[in-house]
């Protein structure tokens, strides 16, 4: 099979690492291209992240010799010697959203990590298993931008990938009609190692910048429908959550309390987690997990530390489903933020436009 030459914006960062990682590994993708900041750019890989690698596996060696080049000044060059790229860059919402066009309209495609362009309303955002019909609003947004292969196509926050798996497949059926969620999220989703956030050891923070806000609107964007060239939100269900930042290194967990017009029973809404099958398994597309979600009848399970790695991290962990005074049950559930919630997550969704042909 053809591999896909790949790019990633952002490489030296906490998700940049990750994506250099998951691509040195991978089936389909080959890493031709690896840029950052000013700061970093001229350097051989391997030396602009000696002192800040982040992951546990080291610097893969495709990535080690690779010359960092300048994210805002070599696209062009970029952009003519790859088919994609990733981006996770840390900069102002405004450049970051200037940034990602560039690279569209010099035909790269860009997979994003970024909240830069998720309201953008001819830019997909998608979690493959839930919405992976909104690709198809990548022809308006092509038209709209002037381009034949460029496009941003992009992944939703870190904080939803554990609860709106789980609430999906109840949706519709049942007519989720509300759902309270607080979450536990690790500091890797703040760009931080304990080292470099001595703050949150035997601490507990109750406030992320933002990430209440994404965690109760980004869900209707999921759910929202194609219609007329750009994706119209969905009204319903009304989302509240408090968004906490814990000692844990990697793995947001959320609790989760939820209410329907037609209340399942217990079974019903085990049986729908168990069975629950996206695209993405059906068409075996390489970082898919097999079996999305995985419910655990033990009380104290799933755990940040035991559970986060469940099938290389792309899974969600689900358990303690039971009844609630207020709303009708109560679960908790999690998943790994970097995989998952981050460049996994943007793996996967690149793997699923790859499958549908946007990369060719
Ligand atoms: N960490 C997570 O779990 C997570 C999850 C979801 C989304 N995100 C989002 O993903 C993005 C990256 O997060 P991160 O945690 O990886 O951040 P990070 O570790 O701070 O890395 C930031 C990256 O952006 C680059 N950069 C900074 N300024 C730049 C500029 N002016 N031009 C080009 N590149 C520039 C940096 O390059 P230098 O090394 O040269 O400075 C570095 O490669 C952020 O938007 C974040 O909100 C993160």
């Amino acid at each position: 099979m053809k591999k896909y030459k790949v790019g990633v914006i952002g490489a030296t960062g906490m998700v940049g690492q990750r994506f250099v990682t998951l691509i040195a590994e991978h089936p389909w993708f080959e890493l031709k291209e690896v840029a950052a900041s000013k700061r970093s750019a001229g350097k051989r890989y391997e030396d602009a992240v000696s002192a800040r690698w982040f992951m546990q596996k080291p610097i893969p060696d495709c990535a080690k010799d690779l010359i960092v080049k300048s994210a805002e000044d070599d696209i062009a060059e970029i952009a003519a010697n790859v088919d994609f790229v990733f981006s996770a860059v840390d900069m102002k919402k405004e450049e970051i959203r200037a940034l990602e066009e560039a690279y569209a309209k010099a035909e790269c495609p860009v997979v994003s990590n970024n909240s830069a362009h998720r309201w953008t309303e001819d830019v997909p955002m998608v979690v493959p298993e839930i919405n992976p019909e909104h690709i198809e609003v990548i022809s308006s947004q092509r038209k709209r931008l002037g381009t034949k292969r460029g496009f941003i196509a992009v992944k939703s926050n870190c904080s939803l990938q554990s609860y709106v798996p789980a609430l999906h497949p109840l949706k519709d059926e049942f007519g989720l009609t509300k759902a309270l969620v607080c979450t536990y999220q690790a500091i890797s989703g703040a760009g931080k190692v304990f080292d470099t956030f001595p703050e949150i050891i035997d601490n507990v923070i109750p406030y992320i910048g933002g990430e209440e806000e994404k965690s109760e609107q980004e869900p209707l964007k999921l759910w929202g429908k194609l219609e007329n060239g750009k994706i119209v939100t969905a009204a319903s269900p009304s989302i509240t959550a408090q968004c906490f930042r814990v000692a844990a290194s990697d793995g947001h967990m959320a609790a989760v309390f939820m209410s329907f017009e037609k209340k399942p029973t217990i079974e019903e809404i085990k049986e729908r987690w168990a069975s629950f099958s996206g695209v993405p398994q059906k068409l075996g597309l390489p970082s898919a997990p097999k079996q999305f979600i995985h419910y655990f009848e033990e009380d104290n399970r799933p755990q940040t530390k035991l559970d986060r790695n469940i099938e290389n991290g792309m899974a969600v962990s689900v358990g303690r489903l039971r009844p609630d005074s207020q709303y009708d049950y109560k679960f908790v559930c999690l998943s790994h933020n970097t995989l998952r919630g981050a460049a996994g997550g943007a793996v996967l969704l690149a793997e699923l436009l790859c499958a549908k042909g946007y990369m060719d």
